[in-house]
C-alpha cells in the first residue's frame, strides 16, 4: 500500500473531493483524520472507510479558526504521533457574478478565505513536519491562463493558491516538506444534483478535454494518494494536472 504508516489530515473531508481523497488515502493504508463543519457528512465518509477496514477519526473544526486548527493538529500529533500529510479541501464560499455587479465583499470572500485557511492549516502542519524532516502539503487548484467570465474572485483565489504553493515549497523544502497542488478542469461527480443546468455543465467540462472525458472522484483520490506517497518523493513546488488535457500547460 502506498501510504502505510502515514497519518493524514483532510479538511473538508465531508465534501465530494475531500471524501474521495479520504477514502483513497485510507485504502492505501493511511490513518486519516477527517475535519469539517458538519458531523454527519464526516461520519458518513468515516463509516465507509471503517467498513472497508480503514482507520478514520472525525472532528468538527472550523478551518478558518486559528486556535481551533492549531489545537486540532496538536491533538492529532499527540494521538497518532505524527502528521505526514495535510490536504485542505474546504470550499471558499465564492459568489460568482460579473465584475460590474459584484460587491467588494463578495469578490474578496473566496480570496481571503482561501488564503486564510491554507495559511492556518499549512502552518499548523509545518510546525510538526519541520521537526520530523518530512511531510506533504496538498491543495486542490485550477490556475493557469484560461478562465471564464463572471467567476468573481474564485479563479483569482485558485491562482493565489499557486503563489502560496511556490512560496512555501521554497521555504519548507529544506525540511524535506513537499508542496503540491492538483488541478482539474472540473469533476462532474462533484457537482450537486440540484445545480441548475447540471447536464449542460458536465457536457461542457467533457468537451473541453482532449480525452473526451473528465477526471472522476476516483481519479482524484488515486492521483492524490500517489502524490502524497514516498513514490512521489521527487515531486514538489509544482501542480499535477489531472484535467484530461482541458488545462494545457
Ligand atoms: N469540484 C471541483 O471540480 C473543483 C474544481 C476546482 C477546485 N475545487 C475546489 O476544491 C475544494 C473541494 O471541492 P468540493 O467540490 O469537494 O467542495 P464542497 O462540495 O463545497 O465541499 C467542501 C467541504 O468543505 C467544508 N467546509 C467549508 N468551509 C469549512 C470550514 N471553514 N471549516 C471546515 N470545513 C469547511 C464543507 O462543509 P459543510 O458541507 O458542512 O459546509 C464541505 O463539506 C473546494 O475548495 C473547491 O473550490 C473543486
Amino acid at each position: 500500500m502506498l501510504l502505510e504508516n502515514k497519518v493524514a489530515v483532510i479538511y473538508g473531508a465531508g465534501g465530494p473531493i475531500g471524501g474521495a481523497v479520504s477514502r483513497a488515502f485510507a485504502r492505501e493504508g493511511a490513518r486519516v483524520f477527517l475535519a469539517g463543519r458538519t458531523k454527519a457528512k464526516l461520519d458518513k465518509v468515516a463509516d465507509e472507510i471503517r467498513s472497508n477496514g480503514g482507520v478514520a477519526d472525525t472532528a468538527v473544526i472550523d478551518a478558518l479558526d486559528e486556535r481551533a486548527v492549531d489545537e486540532y493538529v496538536n491533538a492529532v500529533v499527540a494521538q497518532a504521533g505524527q502528521i505526514d500529510i495535510s490536504f485542505n479541501l474546504i470550499s471558499y464560499g465564492d459568489v460568482q457574478e460579473p465584475l460590474i455587479e459584484i460587491s467588494v465583499e463578495d469578490f474578496l470572500q473566496p480570496i481571503t478565505t482561501a488564503m486564510r485557511t491554507h495559511f492556518l492549516t499549512t502552518r499548523a502542519a509545518a510546525r510538526h513536519m519541520t521537526r520530523r524532516g518530512s511531510g506533504v502539503i496538498l491543495a486542490f487548484g485550477g490556475d493557469g491562463p484560461q478562465t471564464l467570465r463572471g467567476l468573481g474572485g474564485f479563479k483569482v483565489a485558485l491562482d493565489a493558491i499557486e503563489g502560496l504553493r511556490r512560496q512555501w515549497a521554497c521555504e519548507l523544502g529544506q525540511y524535506g516538506i513537499r508542496i503540491v497542488t492538483l488541478k482539474t478542469g472540473g469533476v462532474p461527480e462533484s457537482l450537486p444534483d440540484t445545480i441548475p443546468g447540471r447536464e449542460a455543465i458536465i457536457a461542457d467540462i467533457q468537451q473541453t478535454t482532449l480525452l473526451n472525458r473528465a477526471a472522476t472522484l476516483a481519479d482524484v483520490g488515486n492521483v492524490a494518494a500517489f502524490v502524497a506517497s514516498d513514490q512521489a518523493r521527487t515531486i514538489t513546488a509544482t501542480e499535477v494536472n489531472i484535467s484530461c488535457g482541458a488545462l494545457m500547460d
